[in-house]
């Protein structure tokens, strides 16, 4: 279980945008702020010299036309203060005051211009700003209305980013979530979960592949592993069965001990003893630790005294068995192993091929591979069961094989062991026309070294 407090990527990936986006946003109405108020400042001090200027010509105006200061200037000095925004105070020559604005207040920026008239000063302007930052009031009122509109943008601006924030976050996010979604049902044993492709780039893709790969590969495993213990129960039980039922009859005294009865136990034993054996090469050949005891040997040589070895069983059923393995063939390579394989072959083409067939072994010499073919005239495999064949316990007829006795381990060991030696196996069938089983080993030794213990590979 997860600790409480942590928090789902999809969280944090949509507080770290929205984070992001907000620090974005700040910083952005900063600079934008800065730069407007560099370029507002500039224009306020143009705008205010000029202003200022005005003032002055328009009081050095009015004292030209009333030969002085006169009372009523105070009229003319109003009417511009409200007109631009400002406080005024007219002062004469001797800095007497002759008219002041009452609300000018003390406190506030002001600036003093001299008034002109005919090239000589004949008074003070003083103006006094409503702000300060020697701005007018419409000055004033102005960077107001800006500073609200910057602001007025921003929280808009930063609830859209938070709801992008969470789509994106989402969207980025929901992949891994299938993913680890499907992980936890694989831990639970639910393996039949496959993930969609998601859209979120190539590496998404390929682990989203690589986790249905892993799902089905534990999928598969899972059901070897379930259909192993059946079947091994069932090939155990059979001749079990036969045994107990036989001796049984003979503690019963329904059947009178003989030679004949004897053998027929003798033969479920053995078949008992054949199946734990082929059991235990199996789950060698399967595990991690075979062991690969190579030598230099004549392929041909090896073949043909093994051929030699299964001579009789294929008289005795009256199965011709030829062997075309001339040319000596030097590989180094597992006797035992090698020996395994082509008996577990030869037994089956034994097997399924009647009275009067032909099974021929060929062994030749193929670029840097050994060839070497078994070929039957027996009853053949159909097609749908060639890609299942070298399942363990796998058996193309059930029914008939069951009187033949197999249980469907030979040729599983076979597929391993070959794979073990650096080979490869292929198979061709036509059911009534007979079997092929091809064997190509390379000269140069395979992918296990002697004492190598690796995985196989597929
Ligand atoms: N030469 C062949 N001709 C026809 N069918 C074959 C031949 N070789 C194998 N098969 C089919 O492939 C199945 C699997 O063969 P495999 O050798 O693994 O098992 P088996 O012979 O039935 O049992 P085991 O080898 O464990 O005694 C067989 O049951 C049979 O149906
Ligand atoms: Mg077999």
């Amino acid at each position: 279980m997860l600790p409480a407090k942590r928090q789902s990527l999809t969280t944090k990936l949509a507080w770290m945008l929205t984070g992001f986006a907000f620090v974005v946003v700040m910083l952005s109405s900063w600079i934008l702020d800065s730069i407007d108020h560099y370029h507002f400042t500039q224009y306020i001090d143009q705008n205010r010299d000029m202003r200022n200027q005005r003032i002055a010509n328009v009081l050095a105006q009015a004292y030209e036309r009333d030969h002085g200061w006169e009372s009523d200037t105070g009229l003319d000095v109003a009417r511009l203060s409200s007109l631009e925004g400002v406080n005024i105070q007219l002062c004469d020559i001797t800095h007497r005051k002759v008219w002041s604005d009452h609300s000018a207040s003390p406190g506030n920026a002001s600036d003093t211009l001299p008034i002109r008239s005919g090239g000589t000063t004949v008074g003070y302007v003083e103006i006094f700003y409503v702000h300060p930052d020697s701005f007018s009031q419409f000055d004033d009122l102005f960077q107001q209305a800006m500073n609200q509109g910057v602001f007025t943008t921003i929280l808009p601006v930063l609830v859209i980013a938070l709801g992008l924030s969470w789509f994106l976050s989402r969207r980025i996010s929901r992949p891994l979530v299938e993913m680890n979604q499907l992980a936890r049902q694989m831990r639970q044993g639910n393996w039949g979960l496959r993930i969609q492709e998601p859209n979120g780039g190539v590496e998404l893709s390929q682990l989203a592949e690589s986790l249905n790969h892993l799902s089905e590969e534990l999928q598969k495993q899972d059901m070897l592993r379930r259909n192993l213990t059946s079947d091994v129960a069932h090939e155990l039980r059979t001749p079990l069965t036969t045994l107990k039922g036989h001796l049984e009859a003979l503690i019963d005294g329904i059947w009178t001990p003989s030679k004949q009865r004897f053998e027929t136990l003798h033969a479920e034993v053995e078949r008992l003893i054949g199946l734990v054996s082929s059991l235990s090469k199996l789950n060698e050949a399967e595990s991690d630790s075979l062991d690969l005891n190579r030598q230099q040997v004549d392929l041909a040589r090896l073949t043909r005294l093994t051929v030699e070895l299964v001579q009789p069983s294929y008289r005795q059923k009256g199965v011709q068995l030829d062997c075309h393995a001339d040319s000596m063939i030097p590989l180094c390579t597992d006797p035992d192993k090698w020996k395994q394989i082509l008996l577990n072959l030869l037994d089956n083409a034994l097997k399924y091929t009647p009275e009067t067939g032909r099974v021929t072994v060929t062994v030749a010499l193929r670029d840097e591979t050994a060839l070497v073919q078994v070929a039957d005239t027996g009853v053949g495999i159909a097609e749908e069961h060639l890609p299942y064949l070298f399942e363990r316990f796998y058996r193309a007829d059930r029914s008939r094989n069951r009187s033949t006795g197999g249980a469907g381990i030979g040729l599983a060991i076979v597929k391993k062991y070959v794979q073990a030696l650096g080979g490869s196996l292929h198979v061709e069938s036509n059911p009534g026309d007979g079997t092929l089983f091809e064997i190509h080993l390379p000269l140069r030794g395979g992918p296990r070294r002697d004492t190598g213990k690796t995985n196989f590979g597929d």
